[in-house]
């Protein structure tokens, strides 16, 4: 496995791949989630690359940046274990040299729930993000559901930009207690950590009452933050949304198009997001 730290080395490694080549793009502190995403990259296509990039611009000013886990030699070694054939894990400057001025603004998309509570954030993510498409030209790039706005971001600026690469989607990966894995987990006390679940059983209530045969997302969103609102430790909920699950727009009743429950909240200090998708 090769590990690389400039832009231009990716590029000419990434050229000369095997082809079909698979991109996973990551933060790093790598965990089950993004591994069950190189599984599926690796059994997809001949070549694999991972990029590992804790990316500043998608942090806001009072952000967990500074805090946020970086753990490179356990990653590497988990990605050889995995058969990654490069890992792309550059330093800032070479992604943000002097004078880097572009940016994309993703729309309407990301206006909503992550975009409002995280002003920037998809800017960043969008930007960084075509970066590493422009500079790998992978055929297919992985993201995980639990990110569900993240992916409806990427996949439409894929799209509006004719980036020509293929976007999978990849079921959100769960502790057996249902907590959606995370990076941000591990800064969680133990005592918050048995509380966590909390998210992902307010959004199987949202979703239980949806099979009974409710539609009004207002209901839905009640049933939801009732869960929330039992659980003491839930310090603040950023939100609780239903939304179409491709446009990510709020929606008052659910209808035949797939729709998405998603909810944002804080436990202890941790900033917890997770979602279902109503099908
Ligand atoms: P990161 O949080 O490291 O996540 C990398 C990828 O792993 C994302 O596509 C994310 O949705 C996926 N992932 C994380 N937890 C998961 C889980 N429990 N189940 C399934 N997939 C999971 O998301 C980012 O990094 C960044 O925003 C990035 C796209 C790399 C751009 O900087």
């Amino acid at each position: 496995m090769k590990v690389i730290k400039t832009c231009a080395e990716m590029s000419a490694l990434c050229q000369a791949a095997e082809r079909p080549l698979g991109l996973v793009p990551t933060m790093g502190a790598l965990h089950e989630g993004h591994l069950s995403l190189t599984r599926q990259a690796r059994a997809d296509n001949a070549a694999l690359a991972a990029s590992i990039f804790v990316n500043p611009t998608q942090f806001g000013p009072h952000e967990d940046f500074g805090s946020y886990p970086r753990r490179l030699e356990r990653d590497l070694e988990l990605l050889a274990a995995q058969g990654t054939d490069v890992v792309f894990a550059p330093p800032p400057e070479e992604i943000y040299p002097a004078g880097f001025d572009t940016w994309i603004e993703p729309g309407a998309v990301a206006e909503g729930m992550e975009g409002a509570a995280r002003p920037g954030h998809f800017r960043g993510v969008a930007t960084v993000v075509a970066k590493l498409f422009g500079i790998t030209r992978p055929n297919r790039a992985y993201f995980g559901q639990k990110d569900g706005q993240q992916v409806a971001v990427i996949r439409k600026i894929t799209t509006d930009l004719n980036l020509a690469v293929n976007i999978i989607t990849m079921p959100t990966i769960r502790e057996p207690d249902g907590l959606a894995q995370s990076s941000r987990n591990a800064n969680l006390t133990p005592e918050q950590r048995t509380a966590a679940p909390v998210v992902y059983r307010a959004l199987r209530a949202a979703e239980s009452l949806w099979h009974t045969g409710e539609r009004d997302a207002g209901r839905l969103q009640a049933a939801a933050r009732a869960v929330l609102q039992s659980e003491p430790l839930v310090e603040s909920v950023d939100y609780v949304s239903v939304v179409d699950a491709d446009t990510m727009a709020a929606v008052d009743a659910v209808s035949n198009q797939p729709a998405m429950v998603a909810i944002a909240a804080r436990v202890g200090s941790v900033r917890l997001i997770d979602n279902v998708v109503l099908v």
